[in-house]
């Protein structure tokens, strides 16, 4: 079982739910999204079934609008610091913007929380694609998009260079010499660039998985590159196996162009199952999820990639409207999505609203229907794992408890950790500190 190919999954905690229903369940607590034991137990029920990371989505703006869990949520660093203690082995990934974030102190939170963890921080680096968040921040405009990437380009290597401060045996801790770190092994970066001008050096050591692993959300031509070039995994929405291959193919192929080893790039679809025992229990809980979403709803989602534009002023059951390039300085890459679909299929507002809020039917199945449609994508070149969203209150839990025993049954996903940093989990290696002269990288259990 070692030498096949292995599944990752991740499970994205979200508090009540992406969205604006599914706080009404009759089992959901309303107030999930700020109740830590939802949060310590959803972490733990990941953890319990061997899942790689747990992953915290977040955005800085809100209006009357937003989805529920917008509305009253937990900051993710903060929330995954206290996940940290509450588990030993599961990977703690933290959305972060960086169009309205400093690096030095982007660099110097996650490295605290990599070290709280035992080195199982990840960053997942996102643009921002609300303009009002300008409001909240005193700048005068949200920056273009074009422009948020070239700033995250230059704000993730800003924070990986501050991570590589001190070398890995810079602490010397010579009670007796008085030397507490070795001179010559703690470097500044003297970092001057268009966005950010950073002396350094980080005020925190390296951890033991050597820097925290790097996820990417964004799928525009701009944001596929950025992915390829930068990052160690991908968080992707799909519609369907088609267009998952077709990206899966593409963001690989990008990254051997950046000159890497398409290999050490996961790409991870996030996925919404629903499963049952029995067919009878399925479509039981596939109506629970339908009848979460009501039409009003359904047209307020649609807004979302498009800056939260309101589609209540067009008529329902018309063609989907003509936009022109709304969306263009938003979620690019999603909205251009839905918009070439609305085209390509002729549909109108309502079918277009429908078909991204309605729970779909791919991965919706008993336990093994579930698990055959994992292993199709997995094996078919579609994806190397999965970011399991749940639409009901217990859906993680029908999810480890059913479906990831048949997965561990078909050799497909671990049954034991192998370690206990993230990078463990995802099989990459510890990256060698930019200052250090060029010697065998030990283990992260090495370089603690
Ligand atoms: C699957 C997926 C998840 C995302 N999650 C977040 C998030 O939690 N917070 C956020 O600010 N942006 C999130 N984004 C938005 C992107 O990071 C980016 O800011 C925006 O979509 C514009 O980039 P794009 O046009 O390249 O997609 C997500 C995007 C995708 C595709």
């Amino acid at each position: 079982m070692s030498q096949q190919r292995q599944l990752k999954l991740g499970a994205m905690v979200h508090g009540v739910g992406h969205g604006w229903g599914e706080w009404r369940h009759p089992q959901a607590q309303p107030d999930a999204s700020t109740n830590f034991g939802f949060y310590k137990q959803q972490a733990q029920l990941a953890e319990a079934a061997k899942f790689d990371f747990v992953f915290i989505a977040d955005s800085l703006h809100i209006h009357e609008k937003s989805s529920p869990h917008y509305l009253n949520r937990f900051e993710p660093l903060t929330i995954l610091s206290a996940l940290a203690a509450v588990t030993s082995n599961i990977g703690l990934v933290a959305t972060v913007t960086v169009s309205y974030t400093e690096p030095y102190q982007v660099a110097r939170q996650f490295a605290s929380l990599d070290h709280i963890s035992g080195g199982r921080a990840g960053w997942n680096v996102v643009t921002s694609w609300l303009s009002g968040t300008a409001d909240n921040f005193g700048k005068a405009e949200h920056p273009p998009h074009a422009v948020r990437y070239r700033i995250a380009k230059e704000h993730v290597n800003v924070v990986k260079g501050l991570w590589d401060s001190w070398e890995d045996d810079a602490f010397a801790y010579n009670k007796q010499s008085g030397e507490f770190f070795t001179p010559g092994k703690l470097h500044a970066l003297e970092h001057k660039g268009e966005f950010f001008s950073v002396k350094g050096p980080l005020n925190i050591a390296r951890s033991r998985q050597g820097q925290p692993v790097i996820f990417q959300a964004g799928t525009s031509e701009d944001g596929r590159n950025f992915a390829a070039g930068n990052s160690d995994a991908i968080f992707v929405g799909a519609e369907g196996f088609d267009e998952a291959r077709t990206y899966y193919q593409d963001l690989k192929k990008r990254a051997k162009g950046f000159g890497r080893d398409a290999a050490e790039l996961s790409i991870l679809p996030g996925i919404r199952p629903i499963v049952g025992r029995d067919e009878a229990e399925v479509e039981d809980r596939y109506q629970q999820a339908v009848e979460l979403v009501t039409i009003e709803d359904a047209i307020v989602a649609l807004g979302r990639p498009f800056n939260d534009h309101d589609f209540s002023q067009y008529p329902l059951d018309a063609p989907f409207p003509e936009l022109g390039d709304l969306g263009s300085n938003s979620q690019k890459g999603g909205s251009d999505r839905i918009k070439q679909l609305a085209r390509d299929e002729g549909l109108t507002l309502r079918e277009v609203a429908l078909r991204f809020s309605q729970p779909r039917r791919d991965f919706v199945g008993t336990p093994e229907q579930v698990a055959d449609a994992i292993e199709q994508w997995f094996e078919g070149g579609a994806a190397d794992g999965f970011i399991i969203n749940s639409l009901l209150p217990d859906g993680l839990q029908y999810f480890t408890e059913l479906v990831v025993p048949v997965l561990q049954q078909r050799g497909l996903f671990r049954d034991e950790y192998s370690g206990n940093t993230l990078r463990d989990n995802l099989g990459l290696a510890v990256p060698a500190n930019r200052h250090t002269t060029p010697k065998v990288q030990a283990k992260s259990e090495a370089v603690a």
